[in-house]
């Protein structure tokens, strides 16, 4: 496992938190700040269970300006996001977890807590707009504001229409610090 693969897991946690606290007023930060810890599960999932193929799809995702999961599906047949939620019932993670795992690429197939779904997706998306992820791609605010988390959160909390992407990942520089420390713990041993 390598730092510079696993850093965006652990730091959209407090971005999904911000997110929810900063703009959003969803009532539940600590929640969110959990479902943005363990949305990318599976990809630890598939670093250990099939090494070669993770990196290879790393590298198509970082050569071919591709989103992780769509790499992922062209070398490996599979998503981190099918592994992740395999291994979350086996845990028997809150179904709510599970769905965040399972559909945080793809919301409009979740069927519990939609908002908290949304959340982890549209701060993945300002964290990847942020150029703060591995792979390459970078969505633009145009794709984020079309983006089917920011329509349906929109319509749920009306803060959402006033969050300028690039203020926001600005403002957020505030979690750096912050993501540093969780980004260090995990990787100390
Ligand atoms: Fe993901």
């Amino acid at each position: 496992m390598t730092r510079s693969h696993f850093g965006n897991i652990p730091s959209v946690a407090p971005w999904s938190a911000g997110t929810s606290r900063k703009k959003i007023r969803y009532p539940e930060p600590e929640r969110a700040y959990l479902a943005g810890l363990l949305h990318d599960l599976g990809e630890l999932v598939n670093s250990i269970a099939v090494p070669d193929l993770f990196l290879a799809a790393s590298e198509r995702a970082r050569t071919q300006n591709e989103p992780f999961y769509a790499a992922e599906m062209a070398v490996m047949g599979f998503t981190h996001c099918q592994s992740g939620v395999y291994l979350a019932e086996r845990w028997k993670l809150p179904d709510e977890l599970a769905d965040t795992i399972a559909h945080h690429h793809d919301i409009e197939q979740a069927k519990r807590n939609l908002p908290l779904v949304a959340i982890v997706r549209l701060s993945d998306l300002l964290f990847s707009h942020r150029g703060l992820t591995y792979d390459t791609y970078v969505p633009s605010p145009a794709e984020i504001a079309e983006d089917s988390a920011w329509i349906m959160l929109e319509g749920e909390y009306p803060g959402v229409s006033h969050v300028n992407p690039d203020q926001f990942t600005a403002d957020m520089d505030a979690f750096v610090g912050e993501v540093g420390k969780l980004v260090d713990a995990i990787f100390r041993y």
